[in-house]
């Protein structure tokens, strides 16, 4: 009997290690030199590449882990986001000011940007602009705006909305008004929930999703940073296939794991950046995690590494492949 306690209790040892073996050894590496304001990362599967903006210096980027090759051109305006467009691996929907446009970029370094079409503008006659967006599981572009920032670190509130592009007519329809800082979107397809951040309202949110239509309904709050103690607001953030929520803090110098169900904490990854924008998962195996951040001087400067891309592995989870855009 008593042996066999010890057997139990060597075991159960043995398990808490693994465990903790397990969580300890994911690595944060850093991948590209800094820019001012990372965002909207996509990893595009089909050429094994990470793309995302910078959304000040007007700049889309790629980056290539097998060739560790940076490249990136300027567009003519602030860019909020970047997603690749479905059957074209050289076309891209990106959010230029209040536009979405639909843009040719093949990828080499300060290669212009050509302009194919204007799909659609946004609140017009404001000063509001686009920030991140992106596609849902059916290829539905889902982006919002925020208010006009002036100073740096301070918005005209409640300016911006969320839209999501309608394919047939090439509208956007607003999906949630009165937004601050329209931010990260996450799809959780089996449970047809969407998540989402305005960073202003310091939670992150969960709708009701219909894939059929792209509608969302019934919104709840599933995560509270300041309850939880999380220095720093929400920004940009994913899902894993377990349905756990990766979410940025901006300000916070983190990613944390987020369990929708509980609304607990489950891991903090520390990024060696204050501003930390965004995430997804990608790689060839979707188990690596990209993250975006930012340098930007809000009051103290932000020196390098601050606003590099960063690569998380070893974390023992995986994501979705990231959805292009159908157009
Ligand atoms: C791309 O061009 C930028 C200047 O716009 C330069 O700093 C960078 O080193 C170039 N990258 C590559 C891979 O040539
Ligand atoms: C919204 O919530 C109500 C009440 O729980 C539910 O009956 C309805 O199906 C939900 N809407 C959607 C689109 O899931
Ligand atoms: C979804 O939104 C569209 C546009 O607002 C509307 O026409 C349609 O009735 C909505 N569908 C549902 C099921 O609410």
């Amino acid at each position: 009997m008593k042996m066999y306690n010890l057997l139990l209790l060597c075991l159960y040892n043995f398990e808490i290690t693994l465990c903790q073996d397990i969580e300890m050894s994911h690595k944060v590496t850093k991948i590209t030199e800094p820019v001012v304001l990372g965002e909207g990362p996509h990893w595009d599967e089909r050429v094994q590449a990470l793309y995302f903006v910078s959304i000040h210096e007007q700049t889309i980027h790629k980056y290539v882990p097998a060739t560790k090759e940076h490249t990136r051109t300027k567009l003519n305006g602030r860019v909020g986001f970047i997603v690749p467009v479905e059957g074209r691996t050289d076309q891209f929907v990106v959010g230029v000011e209040l536009k979405f446009l639909l843009v040719q970029w093949d990828g080499k370094n300060n290669s212009e940007a050509k302009l194919l079409k204007e799909l659609c503008e946004v609140d017009q006659q404001t000063k509001n602009r686009l920030n991140d967006g992106k596609a849902d599981p059916r290829g539905r572009l889902y982006a919002g705006t925020m208010g006009h920032e002036e100073p740096p670190g301070v918005f005209v509130q409640e300016a911006g909305s969320l839209f999501v592009l309608e394919r047939a007519s090439a509208r956007a329809r607003t999906l949630a008004a009165r937004v601050g800082i329209s931010n990260g979107l996450a799809w959780d397809e089996r449970n047809r929930a969407m998540y989402y951040v305005d960073s202003m309202d310091k939670h992150i949110r969960k709708y009701d999703w219909d894939p059929d239509t792209g509608n969302i309904s019934n919104m709840t709050y599933v995560f509270d940073f300041v309850k939880n103690g999380i220095a720093g607001v929400g920004d940009g953030g994913t899902i894993d296939t377990d349905g756990n929520l990766w979410w940025c803090v901006f300000d916070g110098s983190c990613v944390l794991q987020i369990d929708p169900n509980t609304g607990k904490v489950l891991r903090k990854i520390d990024i060696p950046a204050k501003q930390v924008t965004s995430c997804t998962f990608g790689g060839p195996n979707f188990d690596t995690l990209f993250v975006t951040t930012a340098s930007m001087t809000i009051g103290e400067e932000q020196k390098p590494p601050c606003g590099s891309c960063f690569m998380v592995t070893g974390l023992g989870v995986k994501g979705y492949p990231n959805v292009n855009v159908k157009l």
